[in-house]
């Protein structure tokens, strides 16, 4: 059954090229491939013809590559395939892969065959330009654009890097519960749902139980989806987003402020090692991003409030920051920086106030560069049974629900940090976009969850 050079057996099903099996290969992995002969299975990008040539553009998940047909005599099925093909029609194409400096990527294939699996139906996105809330209906589609592609390889980088952080430090991933019987960040933002005879909630944090197993581990974290019925529509903003969130126990608000920075560093140097080619596709100045360094500035919110009032913020002593006070920022500073010892009115009643000025607490939230708003929120918790016991009362939390908690004040309490960093906000001021929605797959917003 040997076949010479470039010719296709049948092989029992199997198709072989010179008694080599045909490799189905991935884009990203195509430059270990050149001049073999290949197979790549994906959808059709684009097509275009110049004279006697044809190329195809075809994209599998992971890239882009050019095909290239000649000869239209000897090659006439190929050729009449080429003319049936639509955009997103699914195929396999095989041939070889040759180096050229000029084809994006830098490698084309030479085709020698064209599977076609199905010819598409026409597809609602063209390359014209489409209103937000045409491709918001077609996001199940709009995924495979190019720009969307290149923003969620950086969300799963950015996550993977999150992890090996965490992971590499040896903190315990431990999985905390999305149904909840009671409230971690204000009852404004509760979903509810029933939980037989009872209520339950969508959780807004795992923090609460993330502080049990931080007793129990030492240093852990869980990440996941939290969710907020946020009634405010803005750029910022969603409903369901993903939380990363480490606690430590025996930390101080400086411990975990330099967590944060590590961080952030941490996935930064990861996206801009890994994700070159993406941020070149979204045109991101990286500049901003490389400049980066530790320590980030470090600000009380009694001493950002002055700056923010220079510049025409009407904040007061007492007020949360806003985002009058979010596009400020880039103004003052180029670099992420964190503002600690916020009111303790305007704080979540587990924060720990500062011994020197209780009126605040040893809290930080970790502002974004460039107007992207708050990554980190977080501080120390307070560890005594009391003061714990009395902001509960002055909340008007439900004791019954805290029972739980209060118990970890009373078996052997110790000081113990953590925060909370949103994925797709971190995202957002990576990739520089215009809006959260695009940086998860399936965006849930304010009265939407279509599709
Ligand atoms: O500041 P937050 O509310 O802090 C907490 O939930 C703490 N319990 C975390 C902890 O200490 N373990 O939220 C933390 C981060 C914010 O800084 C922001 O990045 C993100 O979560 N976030 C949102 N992201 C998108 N949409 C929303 N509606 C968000 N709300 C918070
Ligand atoms: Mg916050």
């Amino acid at each position: 059954m040997r076949g010479t050079d470039g010719e296709k057996i049948d092989f029992g099903g199997v198709i072989l090229y010179n008694l080599c099996i045909m490799k189905w290969v991935y884009i990203e992995d195509i430059a270990s491939f050149k001049d073999q002969k290949i197979e790549i299975r994906g959808w059709l990008y684009n097509k275009r013809s110049s004279g006697k040539i044809r190329f195809l553009l075809v994209r599998d998940g992971t890239g882009l590559i050019q095909g290239t047909l000649f000869d239209p005599e000897a090659n006439k099925s190929l050729f009449d395939k080429f003319d049936e093909l639509t955009q997103e029609s699914s195929l396999l194409v095989r041939g070889t892969v040759r180096e050229d400096k000029r084809a994006p990527g830098g490698y084309e294939l030479s085709i020698s065959d064209i599977e076609i699996l199905q010819i598409a139906e026409e597809y609602p996105i063209t390359p014209k330009e489409h209103g937000i809330s045409f491709l918001m209906e077609h996001r199940h589609l709009w995924l495979r654009s190019q720009k969307q592609n290149s923003i969620l390889q950086i969300r799963a980088e950015v996550i993977r890097a999150i992890r090996n952080f965490f992971d590499g430090r040896r903190f315990r991933l431990m999985d905390t519960p999305i149904l909840t019987p009671s409230a971690c960040e204000g009852t404004t933002t509760l979903f509810e749902t029933e939980y037989f005879d009872q209520k339950a909630y969508l959780s807004q944090s795992g923090q609460l139980y993330n502080e049990a197993t931080a007793m129990a581990f030492g240093k852990v974290y869980c990440f996941g989806p939290t969710f907020r019925a946020e009634k405010s529509k803005t750029r910022k903003h969603l409903i369901e987003f993903w939380m990363v969130e480490p606690e430590v126990a025996f930390a101080t608000l400086e411990d975990i402020i330099e967590l944060s920075e590590d961080l952030i560093l941490f996935i930064i140097e990861r996206v801009l090692e890994w994700n070159k080619n993406d941020l070149e596709l979204l045109e991101r100045d990286t500049l901003p991003l490389e400049t980066i360094k530790k320590p980030f500035p470090r600000v009380t919110y009694e001493d950002i409030l002055p700056k923010f009032q220079e510049k025409g913020s009407k904040i007061e002593w007492g007020m949360d920051l806003g985002a009058p006070e979010e596009s400020i920022l880039p103004e003052i500073y180029d670099s992420p920086v964190c503002i600690t010892h916020f009111p303790t009115a305007i704080k979540a009643f587990y924060m720990q106030p500062d011994a020197k000025r209780p009126d605040t607490v040893l809290c930080v939230d970790v502002m974004a560069p460039e107007g992207y708003g708050e990554l980190i929120g977080g501080g120390q918790r307070i560890h005594d049974p009391k003061l714990l016991e009395q902001r509960i009362k002055e909340h008007n939390l439900p004791r019954e629900d805290y029972k739980w908690y209060l118990d970890l004040r009373r078996y052997g309490s110790v000081p113990h940090s953590g925060f909370g960093l949103g994925v797709e906000r971190l995202l957002s001021w990576i990739c520089k976009i215009q809006h959260i929605r695009e940086a998860i797959p399936f965006p849930r917003l304010l009265y939407k969850i279509y599709p």
